[in-house]
Parts: structure tokens; C-alpha cells; sequence
């Protein structure tokens, strides 16, 4: 059940946090993962301990918003794994240049990083690996998002909000495009994950976990775990899906 062995996976924004379970447990079920992150470090540090646990990965950092940078690098990282993606995770969402800051204080500038990021890295992606997938009649697509493209949030994210939902509209569309090629694609809409803690106050970690019913933060492995089946031939018959993966947050 849920067996990736033979599959290549790619995983964005895979250094850290939430790229690094993904890529962690789609390797545990047996795909070799290509590891992508803007910061080389990072790329080559989770490449590393996924070849330490026995399993296949190789770095790739390079930055997604660049068409020519995600084409040479996926291309590269096939060619040293021998084969094509079948298995597209698009985590990497939140942009470095980001300006956390209410619309009405924001300046056109400011609008682009998040949707940059969000549609463009995760097109620029798609564009690179779905042809392959829809000739050999097997792709997985897997679009990370927040409830936050599906809620008002008075936390200062209207951009991020922005990409987010303008790229899951997008993924909705090409599930219905693909699927008679074998192609799914769904979108997992988490919730508050553990990282936050390194970002947050104690405070408002508290006042975030009273409106969780599991009463904790989401785990990256978890994530990864979700992702497997997603990216499993079991799942060939979900698609075109938004999934909220959340702890059971009503408020999103
Ligand atoms: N952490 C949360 O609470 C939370 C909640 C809802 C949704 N999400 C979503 O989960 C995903 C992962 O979030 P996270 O908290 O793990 O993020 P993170 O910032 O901890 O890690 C993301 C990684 O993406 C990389 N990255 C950024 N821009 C990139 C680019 N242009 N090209 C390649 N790599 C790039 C960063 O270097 C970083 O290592 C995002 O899509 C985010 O929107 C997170």
C-alpha cells in the first residue's frame, strides 16, 4: 500500500520545515526525491540525511520563480536519477521577500513576492514535468496551500492569500485537463504547523491551539505521510481536490 518505489518525486521549498517531511516520507515509501531549495545548504543538508536513512535523494537548489533555473534543474536532477518526475510536490510558498504588513500599507512592489512564489514557481514547476507524466499515462501533482485562500484573516497576509488561492483555481483546472492521462492533482490546505513556534510567541501559540481540536500544531512528517498517499497509484482515483489538513480547525 501506498509503494513509491520506482517513482522520482520533486519536492520545492524542500529544506526545511514542511518540504523536509514531505521529501522525507516520500523516500521512506521508497521514491527517490529530488530535494529543491533556494538555499544549497539546505537542499544538500535534508539530501543527505535522506541518503543517511538508506534512501535516494539528490539536491537541487535552485530558485523556482526562475523558468531557465527550474527547467535546467530538474532536467539535471532527472538525468542524474534516470528518469522523469511522476511525482510534483509544490511546497515551497513562503516568499523571502514577503512585506507582512496590511493592504492599505502595502505599495505595488510589495504585491509581487508572494504571488511570484505561489503561481509563477508553482507553474514554472508543473510546466517543466507534466508533459512526461501525461505521455507515460502516471502524475501525481501536489499543491501545498493554507486556509488562508479560503478565509479572511485579519493577520496581514492578503498577498500570500492572493497566490494561494489564485494557484489553487489553477490546479482545479488542470486536474480536469489531465485526468484522463493519469495525471491527478490536489491541493492540501494545512493549517498552523510546528515551525511556528520558532516564529511566534508562546502567546499566540496558546491563543492559535484553542482553536485546533487536536490541540497541537501540524508535524511535518504527518504532512509527508498525507502527501505518500496523494502520490500513490491507490490514489488515482482522487483529484481536482482541496484537502484541509489542519488538526480539525474550524476557523482555518
Ligand atoms: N508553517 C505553517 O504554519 C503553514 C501553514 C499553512 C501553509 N503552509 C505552507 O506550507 C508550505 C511550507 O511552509 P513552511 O512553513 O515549511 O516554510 P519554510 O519557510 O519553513 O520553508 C520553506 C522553504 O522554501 C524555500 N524557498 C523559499 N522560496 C523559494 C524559491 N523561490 N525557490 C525554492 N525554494 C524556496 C525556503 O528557502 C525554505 O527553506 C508553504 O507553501 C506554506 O505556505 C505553512
Amino acid at each position: 500500500m501506498f509503494e513509491l518505489t520506482g517513482r522520482i518525486a520533486f519536492v520545492s521549498g524542500a529544506g526545511q520545515s514542511v518540504g523536509e517531511g514531505i521529501a522525507k516520507v516520500l523516500a521512506r515509501q521508497g521514491a527517490s526525491v529530488i530535494v529543491n531549495d533556494l538555499h544549497a545548504e539546505r537542499a544538500e543538508k535534508v539530501a543527505a540525511g535522506i541518503v543517511e536513512e538508506g534512501n535516494r535523494a539528490v539536491a537541487a537548489p535552485f530558485d523556482v520563480t526562475d523558468f531557465d533555473a527550474t527547467r535546467d534543474g530538474i532536467r539535471a536532477a532527472e538525468a542524474e536519477l534516470g528518469g522523469h518526475v511522476d511525482i510534483l510536490v509544490n511546497n515551497a510558498g513562503v516568499a523571502e521577500g514577503r512585506v507582512i504588513r496590511p493592504f492599505r500599507e502595502l505599495e505595488p512592489e510589495d504585491w509581487r513576492a508572494p504571488i511570484d512564489l505561489n503561481i509563477f514557481g508553482a507553474l514554472n514547476c508543473i510546466k517543466v514535468v507534466i508533459d512526461a507524466m501525461c505521455d507515460t499515462g502516471f502524475g501525481r501533482v501536489i499543491q501545498i496551500s493554507s486556509g488562508s485562500a479560503r478565509t479572511g484573516q485579519n493577520i496581514n497576509q492578503t498577498m500570500y492569500a492572493t497566490g494561494k488561492s489564485g494557484i489553487e483555481g489553477f490546479i482545479r483546472h488542470l486536474a480536469a485537463e489531465t485526468g484522463r492521462y493519469g495525471v491527478t492533482a490536489n491541493i492540501v490546505a494545512l493549517g498552523h504547523q510546528k515551525n511556528l513556534e520558532e516564529k511566534m510567541s508562546p502567546e499566540m501559540i496558546e491563543a492559535i491551539l484553542e482553536t485546533i481540536p487536536i490541540g497541537r500544531l501540524g508535524d511535518p512528517i504527518e504532512v509527508g505521510a498525507f502527501c505518500a498517499y496523494l502520490a500513490s497509484n491507490e490514489a488515482a482515483g482522487m483529484t481536482g481536490q482541496t484537502l484541509d489538513f489542519n488538526g480539525g480547525s474550524q476557523t482555518r
